[in-house]
Formats: structure tokens, sequence, C-alpha cells
């Protein structure tokens, strides 16, 4: 189709992708955590010129802030296979005996949720992650007498939300490296945002690039989210996304301008009314929201605690002046001894 119409201008020509058309394919294409793309180079190349699998890996951070992208990204570079799996998956020693079992040389296991994974499997794990071998325990009682199975050598990339719910034992044994994934730059975000446009084919006005990097919680996942969501609004208003049309796609949202979500703000609300500007505890402030207190602590504290709307004591979590201006609200005057 050769035709120009105005209304095609609008309309994305590909509209059959999937998020994993955003995916960066190669590391140049990632964007940001220039630290941890640093070491996992000398990492990797070092590897690489010992003939040796990489020593395994472990990424933490907030959901959205591309681990499982690295986890693909390591194996593409290694010219392996990614075999994923998650910590809930795996149920049975069983099930870790066949994963495992099943990789061949140059292979990478990626086990996403590594915090979910049981005792017992951990500990199956264990020697598997040290020595390559696999210690199946045959029989009951005194007759009972442990097989060991000798693995291809492999690296594990793990990945977890909840490092803090990792045993010692485990988190160890990560001997490849141990990063946390930080929060993005605005314009480490505006990048992406223009690349996932280019992709998308969607044109998209330099302030409506930036208006979508300051609302997107400094998380690419975001970011990619509302620039679909900005493009849709756009499309079926046949406007060109300019900085006040993605302002009002994402005011529709309920998106505000610092990137807080409804809950974001209803916790804060819940947290200076209820609760007295604090401190309390994640569970009581779920059970205020009607959320899973894993949600408050993995979703939205992480966001509110690095805009440092919110402070985290010893006895809780503490609305900061900051918050009691986002809402509209007076701090009161003991404000200062609360955060301490
Ligand atoms: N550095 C980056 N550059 C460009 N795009 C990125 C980057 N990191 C992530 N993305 C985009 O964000 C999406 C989400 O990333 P990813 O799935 O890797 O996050 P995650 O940390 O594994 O999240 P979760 O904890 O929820 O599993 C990716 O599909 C990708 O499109
Ligand atoms: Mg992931």
């Amino acid at each position: 189709m050769s035709s120009t119409s105005e209304e095609e201008k609008f309309i994305p020509r590909n509209d059959t992708f999937l998020d994993q058309t955003l995916r960066p394919s190669s590391f140049d294409e990632y964007i940001g955590q220039d630290t941890v793309k640093s070491n996992l180079h000398i990492l990797l190349s070092a590897a690489k010129e010992r003939g040796n699998p990489p020593e395994h890996i472990l990424f933490y951070g907030p959901p959205g802030l591309g681990k499982t992208t690295l986890a693909h990204l390591i194996a593409k570079e290694l010219g392996g296979n990614l075999r994923s799996t998650s910590g809930p998956a795996i149920e049975r020693v069983g099930d870790l005996a066949a994963l495992l079992t099943n990789l061949v040389p140059g292979d990478v296991l990626f086990i996403d949720e590594i915090h979910r994974l049981s005792r017992t499997i951990e500990e199956v794990l264990y020697p598997a992650m040290e020595s390559g071998a696999l210690n199946i325990i045959i029989g009951k009682g005194p007759s009972a007498r442990t097989l060991e199975l000798p693995l291809p050598p492999f690296t594990l990339i793990a990945a977890t939300t909840r490092v803090a719910d990792l045993s010692a034992p485990l988190r160890s044994r990560f001997s490849g490296g141990v990063f946390r994934l930080e929060f993005y730059s605005e314009d480490n975000i505006a990048d992406i945002v223009r690349r996932s446009a280019g992709i998308l084919g969607v044109d998209i006005e330099e302030g409506g690039v930036r208006e979508i990097a300051k609302r997107s919680r400094a998380t690419p996942r975001t970011a990619n989210y509302l620039l679909k969501r900005a493009r849709d609004f756009a499309q079926l208003k046949r406007l060109p996304l300019s900085e006040t049309i993605v302002a009002d796609a994402l005011g529709l949202l309920e998106v505000d301008a610092l990137g807080l979500t409804p809950i974001d703000r209803k916790l804060l609300i819940a947290l200076i009314e209820r609760f007295n500007g604090g401190p309390a505890g994640v569970a009581a402030l779920g059970a205020a929201l009607s959320e899973e207190p894993t949600t408050i602590s993995e979703v939205h504290e992480p966001f509110l605690l690095q805009l440092g709307l919110i402070e985290r004591t010893p006895r809780g979590r503490v609305a900061t002046a900051a918050a009691y201006a986002h809402v509209g609200r007076t701090p009161p005057a003991n404000l200062n001894e609360k955060l301490l």
C-alpha cells in the first residue's frame, strides 16, 4: 500500500507485536545499567576466552527493570540456549533433576523468582551449582544411598524481586556476581521510548517522549506500556503524539505527573490519614488497601522510596513532607521526629 492518508499516519503498520518485539536483542540495544553491563562484559568475555561457562549470576531489583532480558542477552552472547523456569514451577526434586540432566554444554538455566524455591530443592541445587553434580538419594532409612550424576557445565542465572528472602547459602553460590538493577534515569527511559516507538512505527514528538519518560516510574516496562496506551489514544483521536496528547492519555489512565498510580496515591493517603503519617507496617498498609503485602513491598514501595515520598524506619513506613505535599495534606508538626 502506498497511500499515506491522514488515517494511515496514525495507525501503526504492524499491530500484531508482542512484548517480545520490544525486548532488546543485543547488549547494544539494552539501554542504561552501565555498571551491570560492564561487569557482565568482563565476566562473559573472560569465560569465553577460557572456554568455560561463566559462573552463576543473580539479578535482583523491582519488577520491569530488565532482569529477564539480561538473562536472554547472556545466553545469546554465549551462543547457548536459555532454559527458563521459575521457583514455584520446581515443585519436586525430580523437576529440578529433569531440568539439569537435560542441559547440554553451553546452556544457560534461568530460574525466575528464585526466592520461591523450597529448601529441599535448594539443597539439591547447591552441589549442582558448586561441583556440577546432582546428588540423588535413593531408598529410605539405613539402606538409602546417594547417587551422584555428573552434569554438563552450565551457568545458572537467577532473578528475584525479593533478594532479602534468599537464604545466605544460596546467595553466596552466585559466584559470577550478584547484581542489583537500578531504577533508570529519565534520559535512559526517553531513549527506550524512542527506540520502542521506532519499532512500533509510531511517530512521537520529543515533548511526548519526555512526558512518558517522566511518568514511567523509572521503569522500562512501564515506559513501553504507557507508550502503547498513549499511541492507542492518539490513534483514535487522529492526533499526533504530542506532549499534550500524551499528558491527556496518561491522565485518563490516572497516572499522575510523578508516575504514581491510584494505588500509590491511596497508599500515601492511607499512611497519612489512617496511620497519622506512620510508622505503619506493610501488613497493616496492605490490609488498609485490600492489597497483598507483597504487592505493596515489591511493586509500590520501591518507587515511593526512590522518590523520597516514604521512608523506612525500624518501626515501619513513614510519609515524608514530599508525600504530604503530593497528596495535598498538611504535614504534622512532629514529622521530623517520626523520620528518625
Ligand atoms: N535496559 C533496557 N533497555 C531497553 N528495554 C528494556 C530494558 N530493560 C527492560 N526493557 C524492556 O522492559 C521489558 C521488561 O523487562 P524484563 O521482563 O526483563 O524485566 P524483569 O526485571 O525481568 O521484570 P520482572 O521482575 O517483572 O520479571 C522488556 O520486555 C523490555 O522490552
Ligand atoms: Mg522477569
